[in-house]
């Protein structure tokens, strides 16, 4: 048994953000003064350049730039990163190429340039159509700039866009978490994301929880009832947050829930490469600080660790992604991505069908609704020894 490379998504961390969001534990920096949007993309692409020996010969599905708040970027410095890129890698063609924008940092005409420089999906981060609700996540947008900017955007020609919602929010109730879909839904995006508010340690609001959180059974409803809205406006739930109208689920994070490959380049950005030839498969993370990472970028010293992933953990580690997915998977894309023979599953396999958590279908191992809810519980059934 020996690993196959998978298919190989870059992801491009941009690390700054207008106001750091209260609840947010993503590697994301308040941006004080102009930003250093040139000398940032010089980094990437030294940062490129050192991990390419990772790559060799492979070709590229899917970038993703993700933030912080990427759309800060000028699209200059999009396109320089993306043509030093396609100059460094192959990049398959029609490779889906997606860039998150924060709704209160666009302007005319940035949505034309950001589509010339070869962007073709966006992902708004929008949370919430609630006024009341945005303040008290302390956004630096309201309702009104979010329409408008997904309106730009429709404008300069992005119809493969996703909107990121959360729920379970402040003084939140149903009724307003199904009027944010119905908003959303009023934009024709082609892909929902939609999350439910979680206080993240290290954040403001873990150390100062905001008054007025639905309890849990009150965010279990909102999750059942926004489901049911989602599939009636033809959003099918492919993952536990993720939502797509017919071919629009995201490549680029169905490569990473299938246990694919993927370079990490920038600030705190994480890789996963399958080196085969060797029967490795190697995690690689950068330092997280942007000042640093600068500094460092090209250099082992960038390097915040790398770390082998012992045959061991791969089971573990791939129904963590795996059983994150409707679809599930089959055996023989279990043996790919981990080089291990399919029987090393067996009984964890059997106790989790024996449970109610598993379910076969054909020739696919799905998790059941409960298996999804449980997700913890059946994802430690692979845990090693
Ligand atoms: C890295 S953010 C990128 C979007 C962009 N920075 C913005 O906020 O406009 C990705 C998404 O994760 C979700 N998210 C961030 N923190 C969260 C939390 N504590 N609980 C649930 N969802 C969260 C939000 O929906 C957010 O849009
Ligand atoms: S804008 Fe996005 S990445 Fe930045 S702090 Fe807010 S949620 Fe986090």
């Amino acid at each position: 048994m020996s690993l196959i490379p998978p298919p190989l998504s870059l992801y491009v961390h941009l690390p700054w953000c207008v106001r750091k969001c209260p609840y947010c534990d993503f590697n994301s920096h308040e941006g004080r003064g102009p930003l250093p949007f040139d000398a940032y993309v010089d980094a990437l692409l030294a940062d490129l350049d050192h991990d390419l020996p990772l790559v060799w010969g492979r070709t590229v599905q899917t970038v993703f730039f993700g933030g912080g708040t990427p759309s800060l970027f000028p699209a200059e410095a999009i396109d320089r990163f993306l043509q030093g890129a396609s100059a460094r890698l192959r990049f398959a063609p029609g490779a889906e190429i997606t860039l998150e924008t924060n709704p209160g940092t666009t302007e005319h005409g940035r949505f034309e340039s950001y589509r010339a420089a070869g962007v073709n999906r966006l992902s708004f981060g929008i949370q919430s159509f609630d006024d009341g609700c945005l303040q008290r996540l302390g956004r630096i947008h309201d309702s009104g700039e979010a329409e408008a900017a997904v309106k730009l955007a429709q404008d300069a020609g992005f119809d493969n866009f996703n909107i990121d919602l959360m729920y379970a929010l402040p003084g939140q109730s149903l009724a307003m978490a199904e009027h944010d879909l119905e908003r959303a839904f009023a934009l024709q995006p082609a892909h929902v994301s939609h999350y439910q508010l979680t206080l993240e340690p290290n954040t403001v609001f873990a150390a100062r929880p905001p008054e007025g959180i639905p309890d849990e059974d009150a965010g279990w409803d909102m999750q059942e009832h926004c489901q049911a809205l989602l599939a009636e406006a033809g959003y099918a739930q492919y993952e536990v947050s993720a939502y797509a109208r017919p071919g629009r689920q995201c490549a680029h994070n169905l490569n990473y829930w299938r246990y694919g490959d993927y370079l990490g380049i920038g600030a705190g950005a994480h890789g996963k490469i399958s080196l085969g030839h060797d029967d490795r498969i190697l995690r690689r993370w950068k330092h997280k600080h942007p000042t640093r990472y600068l500094a460092d970028a090209g250099t082992v010293a960038a390097i915040g660790g790398d770390d082998a992933i012992d045959p061991g953990r791969r089971p573990f580690e791939y129904m963590l992604n795996a059983l994150r997915l409707v679809e599930g998977f089959r055996l023989r894309d279990f043996e790919a991505r981990t080089g291990l023979p399919g029987h090393t599953i067996a009984p964890a396999l059997e106790a989790g069908i024996a449970r109610g958590w598993l379910a076969r279908q054909d020739d696919r191992i799905v998790p059941t609704d409960e298996g999804r809810r449980l997700t913890n519980d059946l994802v430690s059934l692979f845990l090693e020894g």
